[in-house]
């Protein structure tokens, strides 16, 4: 089977990964590699509806509402996005994903991770799992101004502890997953040279891995 790969990124609120995102992408473009962006919650029809639900500003989701509707979103993504973009070959650039639920949900609300792991094992599947996975680290107290700026949505209304949890949550993730590259935030080139300096090595590593198609060029 034609394999792409799955590249996800990471990250408490306002730590900048959306605009990693994009420049890895355009990254990418420019060395011809056929490559997609997608978001999360949300990529489809349904997961937008689901993505307006999640964060309007004042509803009161339960823990476990909230956590179905974040799946509910990924696996219509999986379904009509990520499986078929998969099997094209194509390079899958994710803002958030599978870890995003153990981090806010399962660290952040503390719903059991074993159950949270399960669900996905069972309902995704390992083979739609990251590849590799970018963690933009950052403490919550450097953002502040950041989330003030940016209008906040109502899991960014959640407080500095909410936060915290939720960090120190994709810290323990690190640990327990090699695929996740941690990566200080720092100015916006140097934080992105981090990303490419860390994509190469991971490229070299699967240069002789038959699982991915794509051949991808190192550094020239
Ligand atoms: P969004 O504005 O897309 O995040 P970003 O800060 O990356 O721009 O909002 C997504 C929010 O949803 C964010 O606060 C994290 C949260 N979230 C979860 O709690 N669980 C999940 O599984 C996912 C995918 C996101």
């Amino acid at each position: 089977m034609k394999k792409g790969i799955i590249v996800s990124f990471e990250g408490i609120d306002g730590c900048g990964k959306t605009t990693l995102v994009r420049k890895f992408y355009n990254y990418l473009k420019s060395q011809n590699l056929p490559v997609i962006i997608l978001h999360e919650p949300g990529g489809t029809l349904i997961g937008e509806k689901i993505r307006k639900l999640l964060l309007s500003k004042n509803l009161n989701i339960t823990k476990f509402c909230e956590l179905f509707l974040y799946l509910a979103s990924r696996v219509q993504l999986v379904e009509e996005k990520i499986k078929k973009n998969l099997e094209e070959g194509k390079i899958i650039i994710l803002d958030r994903y599978i870890d995003s639920t153990y981090a806010y949900q399962g660290y952040g609300r503390r719903i059991p991770l074993v159950f949270i792991e399960k669900v996905h094992q069972l309902v995704i599947g390992k083979k739609f799992f990251p590849d590799i996975t970018f963690l933009i680290d950052e403490k919550p107290e450097n953002l502040v101004e950041i989330l003030k700026r940016k209008g906040k949505d109502r899991i960014e209304k959640e407080s500095i502890e909410f936060q915290k949890k939720v960090r120190n949550g994709y810290l323990q993730l690190v640990k327990k997953n090699k695929k996740i590259k941690i990566i200080k935030r720092q100015n916006e080139q140097d934080t992105f040279s981090k990303v490419l300096e860390l994509w190469e090595q991971f490229i070299n590593e699967n240069r002789r891995n038959k699982k991915f198609i794509i051949k991808i060029k190192g550094k020239k």
